[in-house]
């Protein structure tokens, strides 16, 4: 068999397509031969789309006005619009890498997908460890709705501390909600899974640099090759994860970065990341 990603005339939607890991997520599956449905809150360019929407993931009735729009049959689904935390409130942080595809998957994608049905969702390495944690992030997993999911965001009263250090809890919670639907939709033969990037030379990679202390130590905490991934080595592992060729992998949380992650596994180097909800913030 040839053809063995099958998105041939497959609809699916990408969120972030205008920069980074989403446009090239979104150009491989143009050229894949999909259907692809792109939103973004900035102006999507790229040749061969179906259709690029403007909307931002922060604001309730510019997914729903999105969606209203989209087909009522989606075969994919790709959450990869994120932000650092660094141009924005905790709050809205949360909001956006987190709170919106809660939203999203429960108001669209569980009604508009069916057997076959696909959703991945880029995370962050920052988000590992997140199996440790489900007790505190089990309120913000529990939260119904859209006024459901502010509310709770906004009950944890963090919103006075620097919108970076919800990058973290956002990466998390997206590596829960994923574990959670993959076990509620499993049923209907819809899986879920995500990508964890390590460092990645992105329109957010001079956030990045910020919040860890310099590009070398971005380069130097990225994959074991000692280099920046790029988009496309982000987008690909995504593209397969949602395709006919993983059809049997779901509730996944593949961490893409040349396997750097072993060396903590291995006890070869401190697990920075194996702290409180706020305790660290980065990519
Ligand atoms: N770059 C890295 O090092 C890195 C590492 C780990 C995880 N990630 C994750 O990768 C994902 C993609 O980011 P990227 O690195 O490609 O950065 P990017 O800035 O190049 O792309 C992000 C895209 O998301 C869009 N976006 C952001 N907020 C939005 C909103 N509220 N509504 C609609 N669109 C919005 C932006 O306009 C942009 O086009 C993010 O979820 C990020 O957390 C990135």
């Amino acid at each position: 068999m040839s053809d063995f990603l099958q998105y041939a005339d497959k609809t699916v939607v990408v969120t972030g397509a205008a920069s980074g890991i989403g446009k090239a997520t979104a150009q491989r599956l143009v050229e894949l031969g999909a259907e692809v449905h792109a939103l973004d809150y900035a102006p999507t360019e790229l040749v061969g789309l179906a259709s690029a929407t403007r909307a931002n993931l922060g604001v309730r009735e510019d997914i729903d006005q999105a969606f209203a729009a989209l087909p009522a049959h989606i075969d994919a689904f790709f959450g990869v619009a994120g932000v650092s935390g660094l141009q924005h409130d905790y709050n809205t942080t949360l909001l956006i890498n987190y709170g919106s595809y809660k939203y999203i998957s429960k108001t669209y994608l569980e009604s508009r997908m069916s057997d076959g049905g696909a959703i991945a969702y880029v995370s962050s390495i920052g988000g590992i460890n997140w199996e440790r944690y489900q007790e505190e992030l089990e309120g913000l997993i529990q939260a119904d709705g859209w006024d459901g999911i502010v509310k709770a965001i906004e009950d944890l009263g963090m919103n006075d501390q620097p919108g970076p250090l919800a990058y973290v809890l956002s990466k998390r919670l997206i590596n829960l909600f994923t574990a959670h639907t993959s076990t509620e939709l499993a049923a209907r033969g819809i899986r879920v899974n995500a990508v964890l990037p390590t460092n990645t030379e992105t329109g957010l990679t001079p956030d990045f640099a910020v919040m860890r202390g310099g590009r070398e130590l971005l380069e130097a905490n990225a994959g074991l090759n000692n280099r920046l991934a790029t988009p496309e080595e982000m987008a690909d592992p995504l593209v397969f994860l949602n395709s006919h060729a993983a059809r049997y992998i779901s509730g996944q949380p593949l961490v893409v970065d040349f396997g750097a992650r072993n060396l903590q596994l291995l006890g070869r180097k401190e697990d920075g990341l194996d702290r409180p909800m706020l305790g660290n913030a980065g990519a």
